[in-house]
């Protein structure tokens, strides 16, 4: 695929990820056998396919709320600084909670949002991560479940944005710079 100053390679097919989301989707229903309701919060705006892909496939009762962290700008590169741009719709507290995220890379985002959740006194929380960057990592954090770890290379597709562009490809893909 040609674009201006860079190209996209595909790094992990379409395939590749429905086979995968079929099999952590199955964990995460036995892991939260017998709950009365899960709410999966979804990271916008990344992870709105993944979390689309994954609820069809959970056997549970399920209800779906969105959280909007952000790092900011149109970068390559996370920003230490989180701001919640778009809290959750409903109430937590009591609930047993499935974040999904679509990267882990320095663990900010994540580390953040956790502590903001933890203050809402959840039951249980518990992260289903797409991709993960383990060679990025600033801070300890891990997510229960990820989907595939990938080296340092800048992705998108499946959802996953560079400037707000590539979100619709079906498979995700690297991007790689002209220069
Ligand atoms: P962290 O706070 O550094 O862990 O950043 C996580 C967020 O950065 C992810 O939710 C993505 O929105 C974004 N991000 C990290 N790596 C990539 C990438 O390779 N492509 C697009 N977005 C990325
Ligand atoms: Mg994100």
């Amino acid at each position: 695929m040609n674009h201006s100053n860079y190209i996209i390679e595909q790094l992990i097919s379409a395939k590749s990820i429905a086979a995968r989301v079929e099999g952590l989707a199955l964990e995460i229903s036995s892991a939260f056998k017998g709950t009365d309701k899960l709410i999966v919060i979804g990271l916008l705006r990344g992870s709105f396919v993944f979390i689309a892909d994954v609820v069809r496939e959970l056997d549970l009762p399920v209800e779906v709320d969105f959280l909007e962290a952000s790092s900011y700008g149109n970068s390559t590169e996370s920003s230490k600084e989180v701001r919640i741009l778009k809290d959750l719709r409903g109430e937590i507290e009591g609930k047993d909670v499935l974040v999904v995220e679509d990267i882990v890379d320095t663990g900010h985002t994540l580390k953040h949002v956790l502590k903001l959740l933890g203050t809402r006194s959840p039951k249980r929380v518990e992260v289903c991560a797409l991709l993960d960057k383990p060679s990025r990592r600033e801070v300890d954090i891990k997510a229960t479940w990820t989907g595939f770890e990938i080296p340092d290379e800048f992705v998108v597709g499946y959802g996953i944005d560079y400037a707000q562009r590539n979100r619709n490809l079906p498979f995700i893909g690297k991007v790689k710079f002209n220069d």
